[in-house]
């Protein structure tokens, strides 16, 4: 009887062990914070340069105000855009209103990796076949809204996105025809 019992608690304290673990785990996991419904784009709108998609009329995209947590070597899909003041429209920069060439190695950040503007015009080292390049924080790639003009009806970011100019496509040394999506890590600098 009593092993019986001493087993039994063990067992108890075990699963109270693991429940721990796994809410911890838990709070950490980043988590959708709602759904957009994409409408159709009016004539005009929507541009299709670098593949961006645009939103389909009826789908459903998922929206998050948070991204996986930042270690030495953050996990993140690379992918390109202008960050120049061109004829398609880029607005400036969220971080300075300004627009940046796209012979500057710059960024822009999913909402959650933004940090509500606190990584604005930091630096971070992004890394990829072999290689890392440093790059300026300035703009945010919105993974909490989309599918409406403000944002040229493009679905919301993903919440691991890193949105890169050319020069950092250009630094990792990926070739120009594998350019536009990319699995990379990224850290503070
Ligand atoms: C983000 O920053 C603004 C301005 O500093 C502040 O008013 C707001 O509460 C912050 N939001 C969050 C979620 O931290
Ligand atoms: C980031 O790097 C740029 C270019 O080297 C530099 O001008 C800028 O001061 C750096 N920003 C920070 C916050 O260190």
């Amino acid at each position: 009887m009593e092993t019986f019992r001493s087993k039994a608690s063990l067992l108890l304290t075990l699963i109270l062990l693991l429940t721990t673990c796994l809410s911890i785990i838990e709070a950490q996991q980043c988590h959708p914070s709602g759904k957009i419904r994409g409408k159709k784009p009016s004539s005009g709108h929507c541009t299709t340069e670098n593949d961006a998609d645009c939103c389909i009329q009826g789908k459903l995209y998922t929206t998050y105000k948070c991204s996986p947590p930042v270690s030495s070597h953050t996990k993140a899909y690379l992918t390109l855009n202008s960050f120049e003041a061109g004829g398609d429209g880029i607005p400036p920069s969220k971080c300075d209103n300004k627009h940046h060439s796209d012979d500057t190695p710059v960024v822009a950040l999913s909402t959650g990796w933004l940090k509500n503007k606190s990584r604005c015009l930091n630096n971070i080292t992004i890394s990829a076949n072999k290689r890392s390049v440093v790059a300026m924080v300035v703009d945010e790639c919105d993974s909490t809204m989309g599918c409406d003009s403000d944002h040229d009806y493009h679905p919301p970011c993903a919440n691991n996105i890193v949105v890169a100019s050319k020069t950092v496509w250009k630094a990792l040394g990926i070739p120009l025809s594998q350019w536009g999506g990319l699995d990379v890590t990224w850290t503070d600098v």
